[in-house]
């Protein structure tokens, strides 16, 4: 039964959960894990069965504690507007980062330790260094959450970080969209609903999350 709360605990298990945001907003679907959960088996199902970047979405005061900003409020170039997504008001993209201890930041294990290490910080930011524990630019894309998550925006980013908030785990979700390797377009909901059966994963509506809280 693909309840909101059965979404919750799998975050909280370390399972992967599917949400699909909205037809009239992406219309994508993202697999979602709790960062604390990402192992290298992890970030090969997000690359090989989801397929579309792979982000870590923080809560905002996370973001705050760590002076992470949104992309577009500190590149100085012309290209650097935010006014014109199709789907929302502004994009959630923060800064990339590799954990220090990365190689080229790129393999399993390298971003299985930044996802892991970033999910560990978020818990208690105040012990956290961030430019002692992660350097910039990486390979991991950071997103930032609004402030009132889904009062505010209700992107995947927020989506993900209420869900976690909700099961009191720390404000880090890793996101990554789900795409048809035939079409290169977006998994249908469909197609997103039976790999979730398949593999016994939550798929959630973004609507069904909107609902409960
Ligand atoms: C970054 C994205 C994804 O859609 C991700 O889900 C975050 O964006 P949003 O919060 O807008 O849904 O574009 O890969
Ligand atoms: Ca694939
Ligand atoms: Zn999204
Ligand atoms: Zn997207």
């Amino acid at each position: 039964e693909p309840t909101v709360g059965n979404a919750i605990k799998a975050l909280a298990n370390g399972e992967p959960i599917l949400v699909h945001d909205a037809a009239d907003r992406e219309g994508e679907t993202d697999l979602i894990y709790h960062a604390d959960a990402v192992t290298p088996d992890a970030v090969s199902r997000l690359r090989n069965d989801a397929g579309g970047l792979i982000c870590v979405a923080l809560g905002d005061s996370v973001a705050d504690s760590f002076d992470l900003p949104f992309y577009t409020d500190v590149v100085d170039h012309p290209a650097a507007t935010d006014h014109d997504l199709g789907y929302d008001e502004r994009s959630s993209f923060s800064l990339t980062v590799n954990h220090r201890d990365t190689y080229t930041g790129i393999t399993d294990a390298d971003r299985s330790l930044t996802i892991r290490s970033l999910g560990h910080a978020a818990k208690n930011p105040g012990e956290t260094v961030f430019e002692e524990t992660f350097r910039v630019p990486g390979h991991v894309h950071l997103l930032r959450a609004a402030p009132d998550l889904l009062a505010q925006r209700e992107g995947h980013t927020e989506l993900g970080v209420a869900l976690a908030a909700a099961g009191d785990l720390s404000p880090a979700v890793v996101v990554c969209e789900m795409l048809d390797d035939t079409s290169g377009q977006a998994l249908t909901p469909e197609d997103a609903q039976s790999y979730a059966d398949r593999h016994g994963f939550v798929y959630l509506e973004g609507r069904d999350v909107l609902e409960t809280f």
